[in-house]
C-alpha cells in the first residue's frame, strides 16, 4: 500500500509524481472514468479537476459506471447520513466490480480524509482513497492499483489551489459554471467536520480565477459561482520574488520586488469587482458568506454591479447568541440581525438564504424559539435545515454531549421547516406582476414546451419556449403567478 505520510512533504510526493507521469502518459488512452460527486457545490467542482487530471492522462470520461475503468466517488462528511449514503451506494458498484475485476474503485473528498487508510479495511471493494489536496497524485495512485496494491494519500496542503487546471466541466449546460477561489476552512465551528477534512484555508491568485472565468465566457457560459467555505474571507497578498538570477538567501532579505504590475492586496470585495468587470453579460454569484466576515466593501459592491447577482448564502444556524457561542460562530444575535439590515439598507430586494442546525447540544425550547424568531426576523427567501450530527473528532463531539433526543430535534426541525416554507412562498409571491432578468438555462423539468432559468435573486422561473430566445440568453419575464418553489410567467421582450 502507497501511504503517503505527512513527514513526506508534498514537494516530495510532486516529484515521485512527476516520474511516474512520464511512465504513466499513454497508457492510460481510451481509459474510461466515471465521476459521482456527493455533498457541497465544492465537491462538484474538484470532480471536475480530478477529470481535468486524468483527462490529462488519457482518460475520457462516461456516465455509466459499469463500462468504468475508474469508478470515483467523491464524499461527503458533513453530516451521519451523508456517508451512509456513500456506503449505500458503494455497495451498488459491487456487481459491476465483480463483473469487472480490473476495474479501479476510489473514495476522494472528505469521507476519505476523514477515514484515511480505515477506508480500505472498512469497505473491501474500495482500492484507493484520495484526500481533496491530493489529486494531482491520482495518475500515481491509480497506477499502483493498476500494479495490485492498494493507495492512500490524504496529504493535507497548506498551498495547493489547483489554480492552474482548467476544469473539465462535467454535466454542463454550457451556461452556468463553478468557480472555485479558495479551499479548506479556518473557522472551526464546533459542529463542523471540514476544517479537518479540508485543511487550512489558502486562497487562490485572482489572476488564474479572472483567467478561468474569462475563458467561462467566451465559451459561452453565462453565469459563474465563486466558490469558498467562507468567500469573505479571500485574501490574497502581493506576491514577492527576486529579480533574476538573485536567489540566495542572503539577497532575499535585502531585496524584495513584488511581481506583476498591480501591488496591492485584493480582498473579496476587490475579486467581485474584478469578475464582475469581464463582462456585463457574465453573471456572478458567490457561496458562501460568513455573518462575522461580511463586509460593508462587499455589500456596496455588489450594489454597484448589475451583473453581480442580488443573492446572498448567509448561514445563521441558531438565532439565540449562548448556542451561538457554542457552536464558535463568533458572532452573536444582534451582530447577525445587524449583517441583514446593512443588507436590506445597502442593497434593497436583496434575496437572502441561510442554514439552519436543530437541536443542537444543550439548546433549550426557549433558544430554539429564538431561532424561530430569527425566522421571522429576516424572512428568508430559501434555508437548508438540519438537525444537529455529532461528527467524530469535532470540537463539539469533544466537549459538549450530543444530549438533545432525537425526537425534540426533529420536532424542532419541522417547525423550522414549517415556518420557513410560509416564508419561501411569501417572498415568491412578492414578485408576481414584477418583470424579472432571467438567464435562460434550458427546458424546464416538466415540459420541453417550457424554458426555465433563474431570476437576478436565485429564484426558478419557467415561462414559454419562443423562438426569438434561447439557453444561454437574458429575457425579461413578467411573472404572474408561482408553485411553491417556482415563478411562472411569460417573456416581455
Ligand atoms: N450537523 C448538522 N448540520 C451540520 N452542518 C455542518 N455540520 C453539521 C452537523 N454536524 C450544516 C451547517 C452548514 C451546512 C453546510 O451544513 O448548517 O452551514
Ligand atoms: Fe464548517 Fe464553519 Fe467552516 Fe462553514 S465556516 S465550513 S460551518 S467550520
Amino acid at each position: 500500500m502507497d501511504l503517503i505520510t505527512p513527514d513526506k512533504t508534498h514537494d516530495e510526493a510532486r516529484q515521485g509524481e512527476a516520474l511516474m507521469l512520464d511512465a504513466t502518459m499513454g497508457k492510460n488512452n481510451g481509459r474510461k472514468l466515471y465521476i459521482e460527486s456527493y455533498g457541497c457545490a465544492m465537491n462538484f467542482s474538484d470532480s471536475e479537476i480530478v477529470a481535468s487530471i486524468l483527462q490529462e492522462q488519457g482518460f475520457e470520461t462516461t456516465k455509466d459506471y459499469n463500462n468504468a475503468d475508474v469508478v470515483f466517488i467523491n464524499t461527503c462528511s458533513i453530516r451521519e447520513n451523508a456517508e451512509q449514503r456513500v456506503r449505500n451506494r458503494l455497495k451498488e458498484f459491487t456487481v459491476a466490480k465483480v463483473k469487472n475485476p480490473g476495474m479501479v474503485v476510489g473514495v476522494l473528498g472528505c469521507m476519505a480524509e476523514r477515514l484515511k487508510s480505515k477506508f480500505l479495511e472498512e469497505e473491501k471493494l474500495v482500492d484507493v482513497v484520495v484526500g481533496p489536496d491530493a489529486y494531482r497524485d491520482l495518475p500515481n495512485l491509480i497506477d499502483k492499483v493498476d500494479g495490485g496494491q492498494k493507495a492512500v494519500n490524504v496529504l493535507l496542503s497548506r498551498e495547493e489551489t489547483y489554480a492552474d487546471i482548467n476544469p473539465v466541466r462535467l454535466n454542463s449546460n454550457g451556461i452556468n459554471a463553478f468557480v472555485s477561489i479558495m479551499r479548506g476552512c479556518d473557522n472551526m465551528c464546533s459542529f463542523c467536520v471540514v476544517p479537518f477534512t479540508r485543511g487550512r484555508e489558502r486562497s487562490r491568485d485572482p489572476h488564474s480565477i479572472v483567467k478561468e472565468c474569462t475563458d467561462l465566457f467566451n465559451a459561452g457560459y453565462r453565469e459563474v459561482t465563486l466558490l469558498g467555505q467562507n468567500v469573505d474571507s479571500y485574501k490574497w497578498a502581493p506576491q514577492t520574488t527576486l529579480p533574476e538570477g538573485e536567489g540566495s538567501e542572503e539577497q532575499a532579505d535585502k531585496e524584495v520586488l513584488p511581481l506583476g504590475e498591480d501591488l496591492g492586496g485584493v480582498n473579496f470585495a476587490n475579486l467581485l469587482e474584478m469578475v464582475a468587470l469581464i463582462n456585463p453579460d457574465l453573471r456572478v454569484r458567490f457561496s458562501t458568506s460568513h455573518p462575522k466576515d461580511i463586509t460593508d466593501e462587499v455589500l456596496e459592491t455588489i450594489a454597484k454591479y448589475e451583473n453581480i447577482c442580488n443573492y446572498i448564502h448567509l448561514p445563521v444556524q441558531s438565532g439565540n447568541s449562548r448556542v451561538l457561542e457554542l457552536m464558535n460562530r463568533t458572532y452573536d444575535r444582534e451582530w447577525y440581525m445587524n449583517r441583514v439590515d446593512a443588507i436590506r439598507r445597502i442593497i434593497p430586494g436583496c434575496a437572502i438564504s441561510t442554514d439552519i442546525i436543530t437541536g443542537f447540544c444543550t439548546e433549550t425550547e426557549e433558544e430554539h424559539q429564538d431561532t424561530l424568531s430569527m425566522i421571522d426576523y429576516v424572512g428568508y427567501d430559501y434555508a437548508y435545515m438540519f438537525m444537529y450530527s455529532e461528527r467524530p473528532g469535532t470540537l463539539a463531539a469533544k466537549r459538549y454531549a450530543d444530549d438533545i433526543p432525537e425526537p425534540v430535534k426533529n420536532r424542532r426541525l419541522k417547525e423550522v421547516v414549517e415556518k420557513q416554507r410560509h416564508y419561501s412562498y411569501v417572498r415568491l409571491q412578492e414578485q408576481i406582476g414584477k418583470v424579472q432578468r432571467v438567464l435562460i438555462e434550458g427546458f424546464s423539468k416538466k415540459s420541453d414546451q417550457d424554458y426555465c432559468g433563474r431570476n437576478d435573486q436565485n429564484a426558478m422561473v419557467v415561462f414559454p419556449v419562443g423562438e426569438n430566445y434561447k439557453p444561454g440568453q437574458y429575457v425579461n419575464v413578467l411573472v404572474d403567478r408561482t408553485t411553491t418553489a417556482t415563478l411562472l410567467g411569460s417573456v416581455v421582450d
